[in-house]
């Protein structure tokens, strides 16, 4: 069976920018995504460089990532980084107390973590510590971070073999402030931020760029007190939203669902749409010139921990389905790259939907990571318009879920890049595209499928789901772009 769609793309109407900081990632003091997963440390016998996993490194670099954000989530607002400085036998321990009462011993801090990104060539994105920390603390970290002069941070930093000033550029001020982060109302938070982030200075050409701790998915009231009572005080503005079945009780397998539960799953992935143009409207009222970002600063599933596994640390597996899900969140965040600045998938290892997956030695990169890699070719081109006719179906909870998701991007060398997925389990979508009468020489791509949608790379299989050579484009004498997307696929096409 075979289902039809048409595209119309518009390669000269493209105006916004898909900034590449919409394929950021997040790391937090959460189970294995730091120790264990991006950090050994120098003296372990799994291979690694000055104490960074050299497998995860690679990988990393390869990806593309533009931006991290550290050290939390919810470990942030309890995290004290002069805990992380220093000789580390000196370093104090402390208890995670978000995440599983697991002991922290501080051996990653400040300089491990700046030192990672340079590593591996992103932006770091530091989250303050605003519910249970203080402002001359907050205050004395960004000293430290970026101040070049003879200033007694500085001097500090010094003193621990960092001779010169990082430049950091983004900082969250505080992480879900109406939990976690402190159990606030926005009213109080507001004035929060204002008095921290009057602190955040900007030491020495290091331009701080502000991010206040934002909505969780459709509390849009929280986005309505902050855009009010701190506005153009801050650069971003936060969202959280995560595809989860809800906070009570068991989420569901990551790897053990039936077609039901997929689609269900699509549809709530796609429901990020409407909530993000929820918090836009409710931006675009107080701040019409798009000075303010949206930075969706925590995205992607949460499942049941894998069987066996800390619940605390969140573990998962990680599936075709996760693969599909970031493939049509990304494409959505595309649409108003005008708007959203950046967004960071929750977690980068071992941790939620993470792209890379360790246990001991072995790694794997999980079907996430392969969509990441296939789509970088959409960082930082300029975004393509396009109108999509394709079928729509019905799927629990009232949701409704277009069988087709596409995104269309030109980078600077005018090459068009079209990310394609075809959710549909069963049928093959016979796709039309049509560029508007734009010259075709050329096209290629590539396929991300996996034999059924729980399909998996396991470390004894960690090549079951990889991206293949795609051989179903063609340029037809038309002019037209004729695609055959088999059931279950996932397609980036290259045009010249
Ligand atoms: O990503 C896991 C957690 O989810 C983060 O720590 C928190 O910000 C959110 O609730």
């Amino acid at each position: 069976a075979q289902r039809d769609a048409s595209v119309r793309i518009y390669p000269d109407k493209g105006t916004t920018t898909i900034n590449k900081n919409l394929y950021g990632h997040f790391a937090e003091h959460l189970g294995s995504c730091i120790y264990g997963g991006l950090w050994v440390g120098p003296d372990s016998d799994i291979p690694n460089t000055q104490g960074y996993r050299t497998d995860v490194l690679e990988a990393l670099k390869k990806l593309q990532v533009p931006v991290l954000r550290w050290p939390g989530g919810c470990f942030a607002d309890e995290y004290h980084w002069m805990d992380g400085i220093g000789p580390k036998e000196q370093r104090p321990k402390m208890v995670n107390n978000n995440w599983g009462g697991t002991i922290e011993d501080n051996s990653f801090g400040t300089h491990e973590f700046l030192n990672l990104c340079e590593l591996i060539g992103c932006e770091p994105y530091v989250s303050l510590n605003v519910g249970s920390g203080s402002v001359e603390e907050m205050a004395k970290w960004i000293e430290y971070m970026t101040s070049e002069g003879d200033s007694p941070m500085a001097r500090l930093r010094r003193q621990n073999g960092r001779d010169k000033a990082w430049k950091v550029k983004y900082i969250g001020v505080g992480n879900e402030s109406w939990g976690c982060g402190g159990s606030m109302r926005p009213e109080y938070y507001s004035d929060l931020y204002r008095r921290y982030s009057t602190y955040c200075r900007n030491y020495d050409g290091n331009q701080l760029f502000k991010v206040a701790s934002g909505a969780s998915d459709y509390d849009y009231n929280w986005t309505e007190v902050l855009m009010k009572n701190i506005g153009g005080r801050m650069d971003g503005i936060s969202l959280h939203y995560y595809t989860v079945t809800g906070w009570d009780g068991s989420k569901g397998s990551a790897t053990d669902f039936d077609p039901d539960d997929f689609y269900w799953t699509m549809g709530k992935c796609l429901e990020i749409e409407p909530v993000i143009q929820k918090h836009i409207q409710i931006m675009d009222k107080y701040d019409p010139k798009k000075n303010i970002a949206l930075m969706v600063d925590e995205w992607g599933t949460w499942w049941d921990v894998e069987p066996g596994t800390n619940a605390g640390h969140l573990y998962q597996q990680n599936t075709m389905r996760d693969a599909f899900v970031a493939a049509l969140t990304l494409n959505l965040f595309h649409k108003y790259c005008d708007r959203i600045q950046m967004t960071n998938i929750a977690q980068i290892v071992n941790v939620l939907q993470s792209v890379i997956l360790t246990n001991g030695k072995k790694m794997l990169l999980t079907p996430t990571y392969h969509v990441f890699e296939m789509y970088k070719v959409h960082q930082d081109a300029t975004w393509l318009p396009l109108d999509l006719i394709c079928d729509q179906v019905k799927v629990r909870d009232d949701r409704t879920v277009p069988m087709l998701s596409v995104s269309a991007s030109k980078d600077k060398a005018g090459k068009i890049h079209i990310s394609l997925a075809n959710v549909d389990l069963e049928q093959t979508e016979d796709v039309q595209i049509d560029l508007q009468g734009l010259q075709l020489k050329e096209v290629n791509g590539r396929i991300l499928a996996g034999s059924n949608i729980n399909a998996h790379n396991t470390f004894d299989q960690p090549h079951q789901v990889e991206p293949k050579e795609f051989k179903g484009a063609k340029i037809d004498k038309d002019g037209l772009l004729h695609v055959q997307m088999p059931a279950q696929s996932i397609v980036v096409l290259e045009v010249k």
